[in-house]
């Protein structure tokens, strides 16, 4: 039910034993050895040298090759305060120690509410529930919905909306590096997709907080998923957790601390015409350390339908369109279909 108390309140009463609603089928079972899955250094994209005349078109490079290799990177010396980011981790971690009544008057059943408290991945659908709760809160326009986000910790709106701001002008950093090492005109003034999302886009933010887990190898945090936008910015603390699929095998994320791990999500896949890759993901909990992360997913606005860039596709060419246009309707009969993982059906059968 909605009313769902969470695992942060489960993990505070002191249980030691996973109740068996949260215990996955052997096969989806993260495993008991950390060690079997390798940590890995994702590549990284340096955006003071992005920002370098002389150095950008090799940091193009590098962001070109992520995106097709491993659908994920990590972004340094991006430019945002630090005090911004240690204050958003912050007062997340400070969200979740409210008491539980202050925290559910957040609680809704409406997945487009502009602020929403939840538990598990989709609460409403999962038939095992994961080892996390969240805060999701709607960032656009910000200035609008700034006031329907919670009162209290008293300087979360402050500051989340700081953190907000920061993460959208690098997502339109990122955007325009991304068009520009895909070949297509990148500039807002060509009236191309920047321009578009100069004009609105959307933007929504997921805090997270995966509690200490008492049995942490029959579980997971977040399930194998893949995320719907053009890129997703994630912000985590020192504790590992995120891991990603590449080359059929589970890679745990090595947290670079004051960095953001970006990864490329449907929208760019389908707009790339294939070329990016949006992958699997999920995360991983552990008996000691509670995690925190933010997420924020940047897209084209919900409305807008998505299929490849025009400038990718010539049929004379050789280069076929790869994938149907697809909308905000397309996307939920995906998340209703068989496991939310199979993204075949998107693809064109021109
Ligand atoms: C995700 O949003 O898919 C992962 C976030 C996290 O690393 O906790
Ligand atoms: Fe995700």
């Amino acid at each position: 039910s909605i009313l769902m108390k969470g695992v942060r309140h489960l993990s505070d009463s002191g249980i030691t034993r996973l109740p068996d609603r949260y215990v996955l089928p052997a096969p989806d079972r993260p495993g008991a050895a950390p060690a079997t899955t390798s940590r890995v250094k994702l590549p990284v994209v340096d955006l003071a040298r992005l920002r370098d005349p002389s150095q950008r078109a090799a940091v193009l490079q590098t962001l070109d090759a992520a995106c097709r290799g491993y659908g994920f990177f990590q972004v340094v010396n991006h430019g945002v305060d630090g005090a911004v980011i240690a204050g958003m981790l912050d007062v997340a971690r400070r969200f979740f120690e409210l008491p539980l009544p202050e925290r559910a008057r957040y609680m809704s059943p409406d997945v487009r509410a502009a602020v929403r408290y939840g538990t598990s991945f989709n609460q409403a659908k999962d038939a095992v529930l994961c080892w996390r709760d969240f805060l999701k809160l709607a960032c656009h326009p910000l200035r609008d919905v700034v006031a329907s986000w919670p009162r209290e910790p008293a300087d979360l709106r402050d500051v989340a909306s700081g953190y907000a701001a920061a993460s959208h002008g690098l997502f339109m950093e990122l955007m325009e590096a991304a068009l520009q090492a895909l070949g297509i005109a990148a500039a807002a003034a060509d009236g191309g997709v920047l321009g578009e999302l100069a004009a609105g886009s959307s933007h929504m933010m997921t805090v997270n907080c995966y509690p200490a887990c008492p049995q942490p190898e029959l579980t997971l945090g977040m399930p194998a998923h893949s995320d719907y936008g053009l890129f997703t910015f994630v912000l985590q603390d020192h504790v590992e957790g995120l891991q990603v699929m590449h080359g059929g095998r589970w890679l745990t994320v090595d947290p670079i601390p004051g960095s953001f791990v970006v990864n490329v999500g449907d929208h760019l896949e389908i707009y790339s015409n294939g070329a990016y890759k949006s992958v699997l993901h999920r995360v991983r909990v552990n008996s000691t350390r509670p995690r925190i992360s933010v997420a924020s997913f940047h897209s084209l606005p919900a409305e807008r339908v998505v299929g490849p860039a025009p400038e990718l596709v010539d049929e004379a060419a050789g280069k076929p369109r790869r994938y149907m246009d697809t909308d905000f309707a397309t996307f939920l009969a995906y998340l209703a279909s068989a496991d939310g993982k199979d993204k075949t059906f998107l693809q064109s059968r021109m």
